[in-house]
């Protein structure tokens, strides 16, 4: 008899406000999108993708998922995803959560809370310093609070050393929200580390990460209003203080810059360095337009109520 293949989804992701600053303990928003990264998981004989050996060095995030689930055998795993790569749109966070939710199913444990922590402990692995907040969104699904202090929506605490999260569901509106591609792939883990170098030696780059924190509070009441011209000011304030720290691109200022005129606001999301900029507009069709003719592929997302699933 051949073993029944389980498959789990995970979504992307779009950081709102506070990508590097969260890093440091400051608080920050991401946005679960519907953008899917699907992952199959067969029972087998060694550890494979589409039955070829599951290569660590090609596939570190799955070879580090599978090797964080104790106690299960050997599985062959399958990929599909619409989330494009290394872009700041979660997609290692998603393929890590997707396969921990597959994995996890096939034992019979599928539980959002432990597939965050143990994707969180897989990404700190891969990437090196890192935040729980793709991770925990993914896991979740909606919009995601991660803070130092706990509120309500307190969904679950995620410790790393002397850091501590505490992830919240938040409430937000339905959002429309236009992507715009760069086509310039940074790496999240060098990012972070250049940030941390930088807030070490510089008082402005400290500045920068605390205002980070007082824009993401402001944008949690916004975004809980319903009000979203002041999320959107506080979106293209997000992204200046992101160029401070040195993780703009001029690609990203014109992408953003062209966005503006049919948007609430627009700023890069993730990593930065190239990468993705988010736009929220009421006129998605015509902000992408204006991407599109300034350079930039472009994608319209929405934000996605589910988290991690499996489909039976
Ligand atoms: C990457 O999507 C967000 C960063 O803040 C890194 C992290 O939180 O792990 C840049």
């Amino acid at each position: 008899m051949v073993a029944a293949a389980v498959r789990a989804s995970a979504p992307g992701k779009v950081i709102l406000f506070g990508e590097h600053a969260v890093v440091f303990g400051e608080p920050a928003v991401a946005l679960a999108v519907d953008l899917w990264t699907v992952v199959s998981a067969t029972p087998a004989g060694v550890n494979t993708i589409d039955h070829t050996t599951l290569d660590a060095a090609l596939w570190p995030y799955l070879a580090a998922a599978v090797r964080a689930v104790a106690g299960l055998g050997p599985v062959d795993l399958h990929v599909e995803s619409q989330i494009p790569m290394a872009v700041g749109l979660g997609s290692s966070a998603a393929v890590t959560v997707a396969t921990l939710g597959a994995l996890r199913h096939l034992q019979g444990a599928f539980d959002p809370p432990a597939i965050a922590r143990l994707a969180f402990e897989v990404e700190h692995e891969v990437q090196g310093r890192a935040s729980p907040i793709d991770t925990s969104t993914a896991a979740h699904g909606g919009a995601i609070l991660v803070d130092r202090r706990r509120h309500r929506g307190f969904l679950w605490r995620i410790e790393k050393g002397d850091r501590r999260w505490n992830i919240h569901d938040l409430y937000a509106p339905d959002l429309t929200l236009v992507l715009g591609n760069t086509g310039v792939r940074a790496g999240t883990g060098a990012l972070v580390a250049k940030v941390k170098q930088q807030v070490e030696a510089d008082p402005i780059a400290q500045k920068a990460i605390r205002r980070i924190g007082e824009v993401t509070r402001e944008g949690v009441e916004a975004l809980m209003a319903g009000d979203l011209a002041r999320v959107g000011r506080l979106m293209i304030e997000d992204h200046r203080l992101l160029n401070t720290l040195g993780v703009g691109h001029p690609m990203l200022d014109r992408l953003v810059e062209a966005a503006l005129p049919h948007s609430y606001g627009a700023k890069l999301t993730g990593a930065g360095a190239g990468g993705n900029m988010v736009a929220l507009s009421d006129d998605p069709e015509a902000a992408a337009k204006a991407i599109a003719a300034a350079g930039g592929e472009t994608l319209t997302v929405r934000l996605s109520r589910q988290g991690v699933h499996v489909e039976t």
